[in-house]
């Protein structure tokens, strides 16, 4: 829901040292993260992907994604990712609300 959303909003903060995302979003430490309901692991452009990352095979969903920021080194082993994750499952699945409500640019 947009309240989701809006949660989700907040807790992105924890992730805009690396990424960002909406309207003229580049990529930074981590890649921008427009579009990635659909898209697939390691495929922004212009973006240096570890070949784990980029190897992984999956395609970004709701459901790999919260396999993925609740331990993301467990579910892609080798990734440059330095980051801990998201362990509480509500704040995971508002984050990808927020995510999830921006389409490829
Ligand atoms: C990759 C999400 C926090 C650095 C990714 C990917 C996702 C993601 C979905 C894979 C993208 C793809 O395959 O195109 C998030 C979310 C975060 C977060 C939702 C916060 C909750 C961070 C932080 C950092 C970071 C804090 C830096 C300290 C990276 C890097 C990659 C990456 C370097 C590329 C990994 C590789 O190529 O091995 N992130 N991230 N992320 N993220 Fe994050």
């Amino acid at each position: 829901s947009a309240q989701d959303a809006a949660a989700g909003k907040t807790s992105f903060n924890k992730c805009l040292a690396c990424h960002s995302i909406g309207e003229g979003a580049k990529n930074k430490v981590g890649p921008e993260l427009n579009g990635l309901d659909g898209r697939h692991s390691g495929s922004a452009p212009d973006y240096n992907y570890s070949d784990a990352n980029k190897n992984s095979g999956i395609t970004w969903n709701k459901e790999q994604f919260l396999e993925y920021i609740k331990d993301p080194k467990a579910k892609i082993p080798g990734t440059k990712m330095a980051f801990a994750g998201i362990k509480n499952e509500t704040e995971a699945q508002n984050v990808w609300a927020y995510i999830s409500s921006f389409d490829k640019d």
